[in-house]
């Protein structure tokens, strides 16, 4: 299921690559999960997955649009990175606490069915046209670390790679931050080796700039 890519301008690999693979569903602890969150609010009729979009919302916004500091955006997320990274959660190998028990025992048709649901939804716009020297900082940085060879130079983001354009730039921070100080990963050591060495600043202004590309009015 998870198919990498001949990525460009990767070098070094630290720790190799943690092989991701989509495994066979795990029927007790799938069913316990569910009862879990069926029982926090079913509506009447609905399917098990309008069940588990519904507690997703009150995270992710019922558009797929984040209104929750450090909680990432999905809209309009290729959907090979949402299958991914639910299953990097699933498997632990992308540790979150808020995450974890969402995705406990989901099995793989709900992880792609969840997937392709967030990634129809239309992205948001920034909320504001932002800082003019920060964007132009961000900028520059984002051309210098060729960012756009992988994310697309509209940063609209391809199979396993994440849209970043209009993404909430607290989040963005965070996730650069996470690679740089190489506390998350990912399905490979990529943005470990594009974000080392990276200051806080730069991190800040790559942040500004990309969360302000893109989206839709
Ligand atoms: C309690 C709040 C909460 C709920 C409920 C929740 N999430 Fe999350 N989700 C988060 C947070 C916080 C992160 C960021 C984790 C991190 O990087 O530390 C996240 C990250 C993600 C990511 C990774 C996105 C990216 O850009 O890297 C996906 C995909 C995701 N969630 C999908 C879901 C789905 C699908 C559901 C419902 C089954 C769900 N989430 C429910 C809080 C939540
Ligand atoms: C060689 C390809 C490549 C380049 C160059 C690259 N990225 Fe990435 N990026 C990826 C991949 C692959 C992922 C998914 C990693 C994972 O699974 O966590 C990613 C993930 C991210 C994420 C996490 C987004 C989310 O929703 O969780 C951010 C933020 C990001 N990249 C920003 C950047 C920035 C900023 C640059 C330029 C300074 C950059 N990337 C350059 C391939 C690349």
């Amino acid at each position: 299921m998870y198919h990498s890519l001949p990525i460009p301008g990767t070098s070094r690999r630290r720790r190799g690559r943690a092989r991701v693979t989509l495994s066979r569903p795990r029927a007790t602890a799938g069913v316990l999960a569910l009862a879990a969150l069926l029982a926090t609010a079913p509506p009447a009729g609905a399917s098990s997955l309008d069940a588990l979009l519904e507690g997703c919302a009150q995270c992710h916004g019922t558009d797929g649009n984040s209104v929750m500091p450090d909680v990432p955006s999905l809209a309009g997320q290729p959907a090979t990175f949402l299958e991914t990274q639910l299953i990097l959660f699933r498997e632990r190998l992308r540790r979150s606490e808020a995450m974890a028990p969402q995705v406990k025992g989901l099995d793989d048709p709900t992880v792609i069915a969840l997937a392709a649901h967030y990634a129809a939804l239309p992205p948001r716009a920034a909320p504001d046209p932002g800082d003019p020297a920060l964007l132009a900082q961000g900028r520059q940085l984002a051309k210098a670390g060729r960012c756009g060879t992988c994310h697309l130079p509209d940063f609209a983001g391809r199979q396993q790679i994440p849209r970043l354009a209009g993404q909430r730039e607290d989040y963005l921070a965070m996730a650069l931050a996470a690679y740089r100080d190489e506390t998350r990963g990912g399905a490979d050591t990529t943005m470990i080796d594009v974000m080392r060495g990276a200051t806080d600043a730069e991190i800040e202004a790559l942040a500004h700039f990309l969360a302000r590309q893109g989206g839709q009015p």
